[in-house]
Parts: structure tokens; sequence; C-alpha cells
């Protein structure tokens, strides 16, 4: 199975220039399973929440699926990505969706907001999604969800053989380590898609940390992208390589958890 990521420079709040800038990028490589950042059509720094509101859709009847699900069809893959909805009550989640040439798939609403989308998102409450595209099973998570290994942990014993993490990270190498970790100690792929550039749209700067990178379940990583410039790059893998868990004849990821001792 082909899966790749595209790491970008989103304009903050030209949704359509980024939807065609995207569809450009994908042109250059064929994939089965493309993850692309958080907040990938919008930006990612809101100045209020009247303005994260303005840039706001429904799923699925939006801008941005309606382009992912039509790219989709198209090329005949799946496509994880992240945008704002806004939910049936006006609530705002910073949220993703997993895409396939059918239709919509699924949706994640991301539990772990980071510094000031708490000012604007509210917090997804619904379980960590894990579902079939192709040969794979892929699970979600975005971006700061990688410094809770429940997070990750959740996806895996849920059955994920690929976690597709869109992300807009901030803090220097902090969630391209700590994915490698979670692909070594989960048995997984891993694809982290982030952004690159900067954001000053408020009194501070946001300087994004690119690199995005696949990890396959022994935490080689098998692709990584420069700080900051924007790249598409496809590896192949096989998903079934993540359903192993065994590390040696006497020790295996899962069965050797002692759930009863953790007080989590
Ligand atoms: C982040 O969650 N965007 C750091």
């Amino acid at each position: 199975m082909r899966i790749g990521y595209i790491q970008m420079n989103p304009i903050f709040g030209a949704v359509k220039e980024n939807l065609a800038h995207v569809k450009l990028l994908m042109e250059g490589a064929q994939a089965e399973l493309w993850v692309l950042p958080e907040l990938f059509s919008t930006g990612y720094q809101f100045r209020t929440g009247e303005e994260a509101a303005g840039l706001a859709e429904p799923i699925p009847n939006g801008p941005t699926v309606r382009s992912l699900l039509e790219i989709a069809g198209q090329r005949g893959c799946w496509i994880v990505a992240g945008l704002v909805e806004i939910g049936p009550d006006g609530r705002l989640y910073n949220a993703a969706v997993l895409v396939g040439p059918d239709g919509i798939v699924t949706r994640y609403r991301k539990a772990h907001l980071f510094y000031k989308e708490k000012l604007w998102f509210a917090t997804g409450n619904e379980p960590f999604p894990v579902v079939d595209a192709g040969p794979a099973r892929v699970g979600m998570m975005l971006c700061f969800d990688h410094l809770f290994p429940e997070a990750a942990r959740t996806l895996a014993l849920a059955g994920a053989d690929v976690i597709a993490h869109p992300a807009n990270l901030v803090i220097p190498e902090y969630g391209q380590l700590t994915m490698r970790v979670r692909a070594i100690e989960n048995g997984v792929f891993t694809v982290t898609a982030n952004r690159i550039g900067t954001e000053n749209r408020d009194s501070e700067t946001l300087r994004f940390t690119g690199e995005s990178q696949i990890v396959s379940p022994t935490g080689e990583v098998i692709a990584k992208a420069p700080r900051d410039q924007e790249e598409v790059q496809v590896v192949e893998v096989d998903p079934a390589k993540a359903r192993d868990k065994s590390l040696n004849q006497y020790n295996d990821r899962f069965t050797d958890r002692r759930p009863e001792l953790y007080r989590i």
C-alpha cells in the first residue's frame, strides 16, 4: 500500500487557494492513503471565535470536505485531513475527516486541545476512530494528541495498522520524537503530516516545525520532510506488518501489557 503525506504552508483564510494547492501537489504522486496537515484549508492562528466560526464548515457539506471527496473519487484514494468543523449545535471543533472513493468514512474531533485552541474550539468527546481504508485499518488523531500516549494506544488496541496524524506542530522535535515512540510501543505505522511557515496574526509569532514523517512499526523513520519546505512524499508499506505485535519469542507488546497494574 502506498501511503503519503503532504507538507504545505497554508495561506490563512484562503480556503479556495489552499484546496487548489493541495490538488496540484497531489498531481505529482500516486498514493492510496494521503495525510494532510491539521486545519490545512484555513490556517491555524485565529484572532477570535467569530473569525474561526467564519471559516468553519459542517461535515460533510462544506467546501473542504466536498473538495476532498471529489479528489478521492477522481483518484481512487483515501484522504485524512484537518479542518474547522461547525457542529449542528453551533459549536466549533478542530476536526479531521477520512474520505474515500465512495464517500466520507469517518470524522474525528480533537480530544486534547493545544494552547489558544481552547478559546475557540469545543473539546472532542467521541471515541478515537479506526476504519478500513483499502488494505489498511486507519486510526486518526490530531497534533497535540501525540503527547498523550493513551490516544495512540487506544487506536492501536482498536486495531489500527496506520495512525494518521495531521499536525500543526510548533514545539521543535516534540511531536516527531513522540510519534516515533508511539510507533514502537504500539507496533504501528504513523504518518505525521505537519505544516511549515509562520503565522503572526496575534501578538506572537507561531513557527510551524515541518519535518513531517512516516514511521514504521519498528520505529524506523522511512520518510522525513525538511523543516521549511513544502514536500510530498509517498512510501510503499505492508499494513499487515503492524498486526504482529511480538518482539521475540517471549515478548509481545499487547499480550505482555498489565492493565490490572495501571492506575489510569
Ligand atoms: C497542536 O496541537 N496544533 C500543537
